[in-house]
């Protein structure tokens, strides 16, 4: 069903948006639980049947409502912070089911997942791990670790999303690895179990996933040979969704994720295999409701001003990203202009250049794609307090499942 046009306006699953609109206010995200339940339910068939372990980067949408729901189909959680630590406890995750990933993490970080013994720490850099061997052997205990490799593939995708290729800050090189795990008796609380690989985000060409397996593959049986035997591999996440068609079914917007699953499984499956998705299932679960504010023209350039903004949803500021701007009403489209915000900055723009109806103020609105590095990169900004998160469920029921921030929450930090 997803989010769809019934009698020419703008629904969610059974839900009409102007009724959502009228009942929480905007901007508000709104989140479609079919489609949330239909991507995982893929994730599962595709990965967990086959005896992946997928730990969900819940960096791309935090919202506990929408880690329970993951964690129901047996997604553990890959976290990047003491905060986000805090928030996979707070919904239940055991230690067991959570990975620390990230290419800095603090002495008290380190402390606090050691404790829970957490099931393993993606580990970056050589700091990291004697950070963490000096940590452990003070607490006399074993530390689980999987070392990140830059294996220096490009993943053909937006510079600021690649992590994979050597001028990219992330992880450590082939040789460094290679000497690193030929030496591990000089990390004794270190159980080196395995290798992680992240090469970027939002990857649309199956081919530099296919070539990651090659790859590791290759750099396994090369470590096998020097007598490193190695259990496990993560190969990340990254897979890309379809910004330009937002509400078709993830099999269409990513339909690579069976085959990677196979070529991974064939080649790699002497391993237990990891991955890290995160805006594969989140990205087109949710639209951004918003409010037309006003038109205006400078010159000939047409500008629909609304509520949204950058601070609700930055990809287009930070990445030039594309989402699509869909009306409540349905309307022929009749002009070329931008969507933008009220922040001041002229980088404030929600979509650049499209094909726009005739708005008017009060008409609604809704961006796409907001399910994912929407909410979770949101700022106050202007004081513009956090937006709220409504969950249209599978029964046709509401939940508000983040309700807005008031001014007094905002001001009581000073
Ligand atoms: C280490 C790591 N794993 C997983 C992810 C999730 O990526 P995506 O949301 O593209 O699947 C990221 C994203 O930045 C990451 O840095």
């Amino acid at each position: 069903m997803s989010f769809h046009y019934r009698d020419n306006r703008l629904y969610c699953d059974e839900v009409d948006l102007d009724f959502v609109a009228e009942q929480f206010g905007t901007p508000s995200y709104v989140y479609s639980e079919n489609i949330l339940k239909r991507n995982a339910e893929v994730i599962k068939n595709c990965f967990i049947d086959r005896g992946f372990q997928v730990s969900y980067a819940m960096k791309a949408n935090s919202n506990p409502k929408i880690l329970q729901l993951f964690k129901s189909y047996g997604m553990g959680v890959d976290i990047v912070s003491a905060g986000e630590y805090q928030l996979a406890k707070h919904v239940g995750f055991q230690g067991s089911e959570i990975n620390f990933a990230g290419v800095g993490k603090t002495a008290d970080e380190l402390k606090l997942a050691l404790e829970d013994e957490i099931d393993h720490f993606n580990v970056e850099s050589l700091f990291e791990l004697e950070h963490l061997e000096a940590q452990a052997a003070q607490m006399g205990i074993q530390a689980s670790v999987l070392l990140r490799l830059n294996p220096d593939i490009d993943p053909q995708t937006h510079p600021h999303i690649s992590t994979g290729l050597k001028q990219n800050k992330f992880g450590m090189g082939a040789e460094m690895v290679t000497q690193l795990l030929t030496h591990a008796d000089q990390y004794p609380h270190i159980n080196f179990d395995g290798l992680h690989c992240h090469i970027g985000s939002q990857i649309l060409n199956p081919q530099p996933f296919l070539d990651l397996i090659d790859y590791l593959e290759i750099f396994t049986t090369a470590l096998a040979a020097q007598g490193v035997k190695l259990t496990h591999l993560d190969l990340g996440g990254g897979f890309g969704v379809n910004y330009e068609n937002p509400f078709e079914d993830i099999l269409e917007t990513t339909p690579y994720l069976e085959t990677f699953a196979e070529s991974a499984h064939k080649k790699l499956g002497s391993f237990q295999l990891h991955i890290q998705p995160g805006r594969v299932l989140v990205a087109n679960s949710a639209v951004l409701l918003s409010r037309v504010l006003g038109v205006k023209e400078n010159g000939d350039h047409y500008f629909v001003v609304i509520d949204g903004a950058t601070t609700d949803l930055i990809r287009p500021a930070l990445y030039d990203a594309y989402h699509e701007i869909t009306s409540y009403e349905k309307k022929d489209v009749s002009r070329l202009g931008d969507v933008v915000g009220p922040v001041c900055e002229s980088s404030d723009a929600l979509a650049k250049q499209r094909q726009l109806p005739e708005y008017g103020t009060g008409d609604l609105l809704t961006v796409a794609s907001a399910g994912a590095y929407a909410s979770s990169m949101g700022s106050t900004y202007n004081m513009r307090p956090r937006s709220p998160e409504v969950l249209v469920k599978a029964d046709g029921s509401i939940d508000l499942i983040k309700r807005r921030q008031t001014f007094a929450e905002m001001i009581s930090l000073y």
